[in-house]
């Protein structure tokens, strides 16, 4: 692995902070280590095989450290993961991307194991960064790891930003967001930036955005990468309820009506960047869909309106045509393609072409930027 955990152009200054604040130092005896190829988690104790600990901390993964909101229990991985370490080559492009000088004060929100937190203590000194974590324990187990490190950094449990502290010229989060709360835009100097990974609620693919406070109070920036973080823990939920929208397991709603489409899955929900969904998930506010369902070379996907009660399914196949229905006020469907299909008419543009307004009350305005912008 060449450059810093993998990432290049990464300057002098990065690389011997990296080198003084060792990721291990900042992972818990007991963790779940994450495999990209088979996409599951193995488990690894310190206390019985400190060699593969010691090999699990240095691979270029993320670990887990609590799952289910810390009521999990055991050594098998829980149902969900709700901190971790995240995967060292990430932190060094959001780091990259958040561009800390000296004398900067920063923002850390989800402090997690406590290993960006003391990256950035370590590039702007201790007492001018603040970290924000919501889950009390893994507060309480980062202060505890920090101080033992030589950081004094403050760590405060809670979810928002932390008033005492500002105004911040950085404010990094390392989980994902459906909305920016609007203390952290607040308490972000004029100028400043955030360096936030956003979810469209749509898919599991996510994108970091990059807003920098503007002197009309607004924070405005573009989508610089996809990401996959977990959810802010206040903003989870926007699963529904299949029998709310399908009362009945024989027969569709009475108001279904049919049609058909030539979208295909793999090109709507499979392309290798996820850019695809990510994008109608930017353009089609409050719509999930399930997990498809396959057989003999079909694949039925359900789309949820959450604004209300407002339906699709469409029964996927290789070829041909797909069978689609629809039921409630919301075309849900139509709306899903309608926003693929405007993204490939103009050639399919990457997510950094796509970029965010936020207001301090929490609204947000998705932007386009074309080719002339
Ligand atoms: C991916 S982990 C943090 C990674 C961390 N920076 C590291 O590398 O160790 C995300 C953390 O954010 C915390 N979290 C989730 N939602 C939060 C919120 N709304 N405010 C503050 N912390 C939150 C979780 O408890 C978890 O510890």
């Amino acid at each position: 692995m060449t450059g810093l955990w993998g990432v290049e152009g990464v300057g002098a200054e990065w690389e011997e902070i990296f080198a003084r604040v060792p990721r291990a130092e900042f992972l818990p005896d007991l963790m779940w280590p994450f495999d990209e190829r088979s996409g599951g988690y193995s488990v690894v104790n310190r206390a019985e095989d400190p060699v593969e600990w010691e090999r699990q901390a240095g691979r270029n993964a993320a670990m887990v450290t609590q799952w289910d909101d810390g009521r999990h229990e055991g050594r098998e991985p829980g149902e969900v993961p709700t901190s971790s370490g995240s995967k060292p080559s990430l932190v060094v492009r959001m780091l990259q991307e958040l561009d800390v000088r000296p004398g900067h004060r920063v923002l850390d929100v989800g402090v997690g194991t406590g290993w960006t937190t003391a990256l950035l203590s370590a590039r702007v000194g201790a007492a001018n960064v603040v970290g924000v974590e919501i889950d009390p324990e893994v507060a309480e187990a980062a202060r505890g790891r920090l101080r033992r490190a030589g950081f004094g950094t403050p760590v405060v449990t809670g979810d928002g930003g932390w008033a005492a502290g500002a105004p911040y010229d950085r404010v990094q989060v390392t989980f994902a967001v459906r909305r920016v709360p609007g203390a952290w835009v607040e308490q972000t100097r004029v100028g400043g930036v955030l360096l936030v990974p956003w979810d469209t609620g749509f898919t599991d693919v996510q994108a970091l955005v990059r807003l920098t406070v503007e002197e009309d109070g607004l924070a405005r920036g573009a989508f610089v990468g996809t990401v996959g973080f977990m959810m802010s823990r206040p903003q989870r939920g926007g699963v529904p309820v299949h029998r709310e929208y399908f009362p009945s397991d024989v027969e569709w709603p009475d108001d279904t009506v049919e049609s058909v489409t030539e979208v295909r899955h793999d090109e709507l929900l499979d392309d290798p960047y996820g850019t695809a969904a990510f994008v109608v998930g930017l353009r089609v506010p409050e719509v999930v869909h399930s997990a498809t369902a396959e057989g003999e070379g079909m694949r039925v996907v359900y789309f949820y309106s959450l604004r209300c009660r407002s339906w699709a399914v469409v029964f996927f196949q290789e070829e041909g045509r797909q069978r689609v229905l629809q039921g409630g006020k919301r075309r849900v469907w139509d709306e899903v393609e309608g926003a693929f299909r405007w993204w490939m008419e103009r050639g399919r543009p990457e997510v950094g072409r796509f970029g965010l307004t936020v207001r301090v009350d929490g609204g947000r305005e998705v932007w386009f930027r074309g080719c002339g912008g």
